[in-house]
């Protein structure tokens, strides 16, 4: 079982049109409305691969019955702490012509402390029960980051902890000693603060995250350009498939879900690579939403190039 934490969720709507005039009128091709936000875009994909999670963290009650309709569509186990306003609604504008997508983000709702009192009982009652926690995504208004490592460290006294997220976020939660980070390669530049000009200088800078931290594993994803598994003594490459890109959106979430339903299953690192990157390759054929199924993920992992780098 996979819990799924996502402190500030989002409704994702996507827009399409031919090309983005500012300042004139835009005719939309087509929109569509999806449920977002990081950690429950991971359940999703997982619900797809058939691997049992919950998606928790905080939802909005006052649009909740358009966050309810989704979430039974979807058949999406969740259990969120309700907090009293809209789930924010962050809109992308994806235009044909040039495959380039402009994201207008909502800030979200605030939360009180009271709300997240809630939410560290109810990780407090679940985790012990889970294999792994996975908190993916951003803050929301009014929680500290003090607030944020609380709730890291309520889960990883409890069992295994996953962590996606960037800057302060990421900062913090690596002081939780977690068992696996999934940061790309721009929010680990960021996180160091330095530009990488070669991958040996990467993965030893990855390597030395690993180590200062006390964290098992990484896994550092690179758009196209694949991906890393890195541990301290091990360092495994997989190539990204070539596939029609329609929206790179969610690709992350997507590689996330893969990687940890084969690790939950028998901790098998290269299985969990191959699905980790089908998965991400066919979040990105698509617009919008991580709707593919298993039996894709299945065929598709089979043409996935991963190889161990020697390293020293
Ligand atoms: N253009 C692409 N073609 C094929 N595969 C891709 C492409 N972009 C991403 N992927 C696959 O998805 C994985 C994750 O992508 P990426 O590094 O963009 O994640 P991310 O930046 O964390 O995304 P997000 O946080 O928006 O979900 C890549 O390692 C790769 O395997
Ligand atoms: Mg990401």
């Amino acid at each position: 079982m996979i819990l799924t934490i996502t402190i500030n969720p989002a409704i994702d709507k996507t827009i399409i049109v031919d090309s983005l005039h500012v300042n004139g009128v835009n005719r939309v091709i087509s929109s569509r409305e999806d449920l977002g936000g990081k950690g429950i875009n991971v359940s999703k994909v997982l619900t797809k691969l058939n691997v049992p999670t919950i998606a928790c963290g905080f939802i909005g009650s006052r649009n909740y019955a358009k966050v309810s309709a989704f979430v039974d569509h979807e058949q999406l186990p969740t259990d969120f702490v309700l907090v009293d306003a809209n789930t924010r609604t962050n809109t992308k504008i994806v235009e044909l012509s040039t495959h380039s997508t402009t994201d207008i983000n909502e800030p979200g709702f605030e939360v009180t402390q009271k709300e997240i009192n809630q939410l560290l009982s109810l990780i407090d009652s679940v985790a012990q029960e889970v294999d792994v926690v996975v908190f993916s995504g951003s803050l929301c208004q009014g929680m500290s980051l003090e607030q944020y490592g609380e709730l890291i460290e309520k889960a990883a006294s409890k069992t295994k902890v996953v962590i996606d997220a960037e800057k302060l976020a990421l900062q913090e939660a690596l002081k939780h000693a977690p068992l696996l980070v999934k940061p790309n390669v721009s929010e680990l530049e960021g996180y160091l603060k330095v530009e990488f000009t070669s991958e040996t200088d990467l993965i030893k800078a990855a390597q030395e995250v690993l180590k200062t931290s006390n964290t098992q594993m990484m896994l550092l994803s690179h758009g196209e350009h694949g991906s890393y598994f890195i541990t301290t003594s091990q360092v495994i490459k997989a190539e990204a498939l070539k596939v029609p890109v329609k929206s790179t959106v969610g690709a992350g979430d997507s590689m996330l879900a893969g990687f940890l339903s084969e690790y939950v299953k028998d901790k098998n690192i290269i299985e969990a690579l191959k699905v980790a990157t089908a998965c991400g390759a066919l979040a990105v054929s698509q617009e919008g939403t991580q709707s593919f199924t298993q039996e894709e993920v299945l065929k598709l992992k089979e043409n996935v190039n991963v190889k161990e780098l020697t390293w020293r």
